[in-house]
């Protein structure tokens, strides 16, 4: 979802911009614009559609310098038009901004300067922004350009990052947040500011993220940081904890596969370290939390969106199952919102890859507000929720590009199955059973490396089924989440209706939908049960289905029964869902490419959401 790129320093700033853009395009984003300050004006360049359609306009675009600004936009005010895409200038273009976010005081704002006979040229939110910037430059032209803007701050509802340029303060650029990321990339004799990191790595390895409501003067070789409230700021400099080839795709040809393929080495990196000297149990130096302190616990309540709440709805089967614990499972978007009752010795958990998304962040600040401790889950070192949380775990997966999650997930799931077990030892899990959990995650790397065998198998049976339009997804008890999982992807991924249900509720309603048109994925690695699933399968192909089942041992019913089977192995309850999401994250990947969609880019999707 919208990103922003601002450069300042020594060097021509248009092709770092695009560079930038380029590097941030896995977010989503449907226009693309620069503005450089040339010869002491203002010039913009914007695009709809991709990154590379501006790169293409920006060979004929002759003007340049060592400032300049860039965003790519995710439409939420106006339609997707050039006229709407950022940067957006203030009347008689003294200054220039690119906005994150949405202001929600925004039509106020824009009656207000009407008034004032600004003349306004978008639909946009952004756009009375930079008009009121200019109006307050005009009311005092004495303040300096960081006053400026503060001072117009203070008058804005709403959420945004920004950057902004100005003609009249030529060697500096302001940066901006509440509720949307921003971080400053520290250079030498340059400075880049950035909402997403992978739009700086390639120049510096050194960033000071901004807290919400901190605004940033930047010039090429300093910078400073001040509370909007002119409060002094104690700067941290981190330094990035991923690989540049992350960013790379390596000979693959689309992020996804590379990621689904990368996720042996991602399951070890999540693991590592993190097993007691005994091999019986598991640790995590990020939560502070002492034993005596965990067995005060007497409930957890996870709180996530998308991919990541599927991954704490199995971490939920698994810490109940061996822990014995209550586990709450909430969408992030409803929690912030609804008052949920907690008990007392609750513990909350927020789960987020980026460790931007904005419902997440937000259910993070009600729970702490409430006065709970609540530890984090995250993928990304330095983000918004992982400074906003007490203490946690990060997943170390590396960048993810793709936007549809899957090294990301699978690695949310083994933190979840090691933390089911950390709680489980701490309760009545003996060190026998103990230490056969940790050598089932330890066998992790090398069984998913088996499963990845299947890419071809999987493969042949998409093309099969790719002009299906109706998909069920059944699967039973922490299986379910992972048919949840399977129904999103292929969503996101082949724009195709799938839908989701625990095996046994398939009678209660969905059963209506089935027909020779309908094709049912049972993730029947549940072994408990198979007899039960068995029959759910019968009763599909009495009414005309096709089965593809997922499977874990060689019955001869299942040739039998079913139209396609694909065999993993049989694992360990504790890992068996981060094993069964891999066939179906391939299943969606290849419905995807032979249905001709842009799998690391689906449309409409952003990988991180920071606007509501
Ligand atoms: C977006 C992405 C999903 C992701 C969700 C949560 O909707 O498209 O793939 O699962 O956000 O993201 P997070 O970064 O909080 O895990």
């Amino acid at each position: 979802m919208c990103g922003i790129v601002g450069y300042i320093g020594q060097k021509e700033a248009n092709g770092i911009l695009i560079d930038g853009l380029k590097r941030m395009e896995y977010r989503g984003y449907d226009s693309a614009g620069i503005a450089v300050l040339d010869k002491g004006s203002i010039f913009s360049l914007k695009r709809v559609g991709k990154v590379m359609e501006l790169a293409k306009a920006q060979t004929k675009f002759h003007h340049h310098g060592p400032i300049g600004i860039g965003h790519t936009r995710w439409a939420t005010h106006g339609n997707v038009s050039e006229r709407n895409a950022h940067p957006h200038l203030s009347d008689g273009n003294r200054f220039a901004v690119v906005h994150n976010g949405i202001i929600e005081n925004y039509l106020q704002i824009k009656a207000f300067l009407t008034e004032k006979n600004y003349r306004f040229t978008s639909d946009t939110d952004t756009e009375t922004l930079a008009n009121l910037i200019d109006y307050h430059y005009q009311k005092a032209p004495y303040l300096s350009f960081a006053e400026i803007v503060r001072k117009t701050l203070l008058h804005i509802e709403g959420t945004y990052g920004i950057a902004v340029m100005s003609k009249i303060f030529a060697d500096e650029i302001v940066v901006a947040r509440k509720s949307s990321p921003l971080l400053i990339g520290v250079g030498e004799g340059e400075n880049i500011i950035a909402s997403d990191a992978a739009a700086v790595a390639r120049y510096t390895r050194c960033v000071v993220y901004l807290n919400d409501g901190e605004i940033a003067s930047v010039r090429s070789d300093n910078f400073s940081i001040t509370t909007l409230h002119e409060n002094a700021v104690d700067v941290i400099r981190h330094e990035l904890d991923w690989e540049i080839r992350d960013m790379d795709l390596e000979g693959y040809p689309h992020y996804m596969l590379k990621e689904i393929v990368e996720q042996p080495f991602v399951i070890e990196n999540a693991m590592r370290g993190r097993f007691t000297a005994d091999g019986c149990s598991a640790k995590f130096g990020g939560i502070s939390l002492t034993p005596q302190e965990l067995r005060t616990v007497d409930r957890l309540l996870f709180c996530a969106c998308g991919s990541a709440y599927h991954a704490c709805l199995a971490g939920k089967y698994l810490i109940e199952k061996y822990a014995r614990i209550p586990v709450d499972v909430e969408y992030a978007s409803e929690f912030r919102y609804r008052n949920a009752p907690l008990q007392r010795n609750t513990l909350v958990f927020v789960v987020s890859q980026s460790g931007e998304t904005i419902d997440t962040l937000a259910a993070l600040h009600e729970a702490k507000r409430r006065g709970y401790t609540v530890l984090g889950i995250t993928n990304v070192v330095g983000s918004t929720i992982a400074r906003a949380t007490d203490a946690g775990i990060y997943q170390h997966a590396g960048l993810e590009m793709g936007v549809a999650s899957t090294k990301a997930f699978a690695s949310q799931i083994t933190i979840l199955s090691m933390l089911a077990l950390l709680l489980a030892r701490i309760h009545d899990m003996d060190a026998i059973a103990g230490l056969q959990y940790v050598q089932a995650l330890k066998s992790l790397p090398a069984i998913t490396n088996e499963i990845l065998k299947l890419s071809d198998p999987i493969r042949m049976i998409a093309e099969k089924y790719y002009e299906c339009e109706r998909f069920l997804f059944l699967g039973r008890q922490a299986m379910y989440p992972i048919a949840l999982e399977g129904a999103l992807k292929l969503k996101e991924i082949a724009y195709v209706h799938a839908e989701a249900f625990p095996t046994a509720e398939m009678k209660h309603g969905p059963i209506a939908l089935i027909s020779d048109e309908t094709v049912c994925l049972f993730i029947a690695t549940q072994n408990e049960l198979l007899d039960k699933t068995m029959n759910n399968i019968q009763e599909v192909k009495a009414r005309g289905g096709k089965v593809i089942a997922i499977v874990n041992n060689d019955c001869i019913a299942w040739e039998v029964f079913c139209d396609e089977v694909l065999t993993i192995p049989e694992v360990h309850p504790g890992i068996n869902p981060i094993v069964s999401v891999i066939p179906l994250q391939f299943f969606a990947y290849y419905i995807g490419i032979l249905r001709g969609c842009d799998v690391d880019r689906p449309r409409n999707l952003a990988k991180s959401v920071t606007v509501e």
